[in-house]
């Protein structure tokens, strides 16, 4: 039973499974290696400034010939400045900034940690901090001068720079988590939609994989559809299909991978973890995000303070991941990762990876058939 289906002709690939963009995990060896097995390898980078980003694009063309896409964000709120109000009555985030800095501060000083010092800023270096509305449109400038072959919106909608991408032969995914967001996007003529649910790792829709992707496959009429959150094995991809899908997007699968960029302690993490190893909290970026459970997550509930909006949380738990991953504390800063991590055993090679739930896919949709 062939999985080769429309998507993989619009793509240019063999099988509808698609490496999720995962900021700084999806690295171009990852992305390439997906490629290179027939599936879609995504670059995650959200993170990247222009010219890192640049030389991701060029690293993943010389590790494949094949098409792979780039994932960026392109959250509403900070594109248009909300989140630098402040609520009536309250102070901004700006003015908040203090507090919470002090908040990690006794974090990292109560668990023993090396404050890192201060990102001092490159005096050469005429780019925009990370998550800013300054830092999204630099990206896309470098998507567009690249002619990248499939680009993600992570977060938002594509819309300001769609034509400039068709002109280019750009095949453009967003990823949504509600009904309502997939009917935007669809308006806008995106080629594919991701309906990522609950389950996923990451940013995060409060609404399940399960309810979600039927949902969103019956508001978009002949949009193909991808389906994203807990997909871990060929049971879940061929259960994408069942709801109406047409391929999967999956990330949390892939990171334990030998070339997923994650540090080793990280790794054992996602294989040590149980179907309960995951919480959604909004310490991290300010959007909710599921990520293993966590002491900094659970620092913030403990203390019933509400994170910072995106970009501003960012700021404030940069330093703590840092001085975390430094001393190689899983307790601390383990990642994102959705809940299907409990299936996961082992690390193994990607593109192994990629074989494997293609030959289980078509398992389990040939047993089905009969
Ligand atoms: C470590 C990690 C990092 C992620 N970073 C991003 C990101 O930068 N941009 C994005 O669009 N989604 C990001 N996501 C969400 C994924 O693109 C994808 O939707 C999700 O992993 C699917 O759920 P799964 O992990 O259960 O397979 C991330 C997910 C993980 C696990």
């Amino acid at each position: 039973m062939s999985l080769h289906n429309r998507v993989c002709d619009l793509f240019g690939i063999e099988v509808p499974i698609v490496l999720a963009g995962m900021g700084g995990a999806s690295t171009p060896r990852l992305a390439a290696a997906v490629s290179n097995a027939g599936g879609l390898g995504i670059l995650g980078a959200a993170a990247c400034g222009p010219a890192e980003l640049r030389s991701w694009i060029e690293e993943t063309r010389s590790l494949t010939d094949r098409p792979f896409g780039v994932d960026t964000l392109l959250p509403a709120s900070v594109r248009r400045g909300k989140s630098t109000k402040a609520p009536p009555g309250g102070p901004s985030p700006m003015e908040q900034i203090p507090t919470h800095q002090e908040f990690a501060r006794k974090f990292l000083e109560a668990e023993g940690l090396e404050i890192p010092p201060p990102r001092v800023a490159d005096p050469g270096a005429d780019e925009e901090a990370t998550f800013t509305k300054g830092f999204f449109e630099a990206q896309m400038e470098v998507v567009i001068e690249e002619k990248v072959p499939v680009y993600a919106a992570g977060l938002g909608n594509p819309a300001p720079w769609l034509d400039r991408m068709r002109a280019n032969g750009t095949k453009v995914l967003a990823v949504v988590g509600a009904v309502r967001h997939a009917r935007q996007v669809a308006e806008t003529g995106v080629d594919v939609i991701v309906a990522q649910g609950h389950d996923a790792g990451g940013h995060n829709s409060p609404i399940g994989t399960m309810a979600l992707v039927p949902q969103v496959v019956d508001a978009v009429g002949d949009i193909p559809v991808l389906a994203a959150g807990g997909i871990t094995d060929g049971r879940g991809i061929a259960a994408s299909f069942m709801l109406g899908a047409e391929g999967a997007w999956i990330g949390s699968a892939f990171l334990a991978t030998e070339e997923a960029t994650l540090f080793d302690f990280q790794k054992q993490a996602i294989v040590d973890a149980t179907d309960e190893g995951t919480t959604v909290s909004r310490s991290i970026t300010g959007k909710p995000a599921r990520q293993i459970k966590n002491r900094w997550a659970q620092a913030y509930a403990n203390a019933d303070i509400e994170p910072l909006p995106m970009p501003f949380q960012s700021f404030i738990a940069s330093p703590v991941m840092q001085a975390a991953t430094t001393a190689k504390r899983a307790d601390i800063w383990p990642g994102f990762a959705g809940q299907g991590i409990g299936m996961i055993r082992s690390i193994v090679p990607a593109g192994d990876l990629l074989r494997r739930l293609v030959a289980e896919t078509e398992a389990v949709l040939a047993k089905h058939a009969k």
